[in-house]
């Protein structure tokens, strides 16, 4: 059974790509400091595979106790990294924190691949290195923009440390760049739990539906789009753990074409805010309570993904549509909060 590091494996896509490990027959270890989720996330991973990961809570940030948990589990067949703090606006307003937990964690791991002669990796990349897309859909070969915050930045500067180490050792890696991850597991026993006033728009929109909080605010319609508000390609996070296991199967049969690959992860089709706040009173009969303000400052106008790399080369293709994301958000939100 092939064994495979999953880090930051107790977060929102971290879980759902544990789930869909185990699923395929993977030995599944997962490192997570806690810091933005929950100890039960593995208890729901267990309940839904019946097979416990062996789960070590660890800061990646502290070398020491990095060398130490490779010292203590050998045989690593390939690193699935999601560890990482995530949140755009905080990470303008504390750069260093960002820098610290995003890159240097990456490097201590990267460390410990050469020491153990670890050669498949997974990293977790985003849209948001491609900034305002000149184009749409937009392809892996567009071109990178300086990035317009501090996460932005260091998902960039990741990919490049990962494509240097690549060339010079045995490292063979695939980044994949994620659109919007939404939705939860079909079981309603994972899903995503935002710590705090949720800064991305459906999980805000599920706990306004919950009354969790009073309105949403659609932060502008006056962009150049078709109803005025921004779109972007929002994928089920169930199609995004998919396109992780895809990946690494393909590393572990050593099928990369060069040795650090870069694909998009998205739907390659593009919905508008306002198309998401209808959808979701169509799928679940909730009216939501909104509001326009102004524009969000950071925001890009739209990007979607040009999936065809991740369709001919991974063979992945999302199968979930918008409805069946927002319906398994809904009914995870309503688990959490309780509601029938
Ligand atoms: C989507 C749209 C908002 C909240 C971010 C990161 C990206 C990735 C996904 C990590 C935008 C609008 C939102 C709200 C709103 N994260 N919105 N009211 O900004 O596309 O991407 O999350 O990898 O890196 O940048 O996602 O969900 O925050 O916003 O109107 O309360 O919804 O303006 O147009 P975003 P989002």
């Amino acid at each position: 059974m092939k064994r495979i590091l999953v880090t930051g494996g107790l977060g929102y896509i971290g879980s759902h790509t544990v789930v869909a490990l185990q699923k395929a027959g993977y030995e599944v270890l997962i490192i997570d400091n806690l810091s933005n989720t929950s100890i039960d996330v593995l208890q729901g991973i267990t309940e839904i595979t019946n097979i416990p990961p062996t789960f070590e809570r660890l800061d990646l940030r502290v070398k020491n106790d990095v060398t130490s948990f490779f010292e203590r589990y050998n045989n690593i067949d390939g690193i699935i990294h999601f560890a990482a703090s995530k949140a755009v606006g905080e990470s303008v307003e504390n750069p260093l924190l960002y820098y610290e937990n995003n890159v240097t964690t990456l490097i201590h791991l990267l460390q410990e691949c050469k020491v153990h002669g670890i050669s498949n990796f997974i990293f977790s990349s985003s849209c948001t290195v491609y900034g305002e897309p000149d184009s749409l859909p937009i392809d892996e070969e567009a071109p990178i923009k300086k990035a317009i915050s501090p996460y932005g930045n260091t998902k960039q500067i990741s990919e490049e440390i990962i494509s240097d180490v690549c060339n010079v050792s045995n490292l063979n890696a695939i980044a994949l760049r994620y659109f919007n991850p939404v939705g939860a597991h079909p079981s309603g026993l994972i899903g995503e739990l935002p710590v705090g006033i949720p800064q991305n728009l459906v999980p805000y929109i599920t706990q306004t539906a919950a009354g969790v909080r009073k309105e949403l605010s659609i932060f502008g319609n006056d962009y150049p789009t078709p109803d005025g508000s921004c779109i972007r390609d929002y994928i089920h996070v169930v199609d995004l753990a998919d396109a992780h296991v895809k990946a690494i199967e393909r590393l572990i049969r050593a099928e990369n074409s060069t040795k650090f690959r870069v694909f998009n992860v998205g739907t390659g089709m593009g919905k508008s805010v306002l198309e998401i706040v209808s959808a979701f009173e169509r799928v679940t009969g909730e009216t939501l309570n909104y509001k326009i303000v102004d524009r969000r400052p950071g925001d890009v106008v739209a990007v979607y993904a040009d999936t065809k790399k991740a369709n001919d080369e991974l063979r992945w293709k999302a199968q979930h549509d918008i409805d069946a994301a927002l319906a398994s958000a809904w009914a995870w939100e309503k688990k959490v909060r309780g509601i029938d």
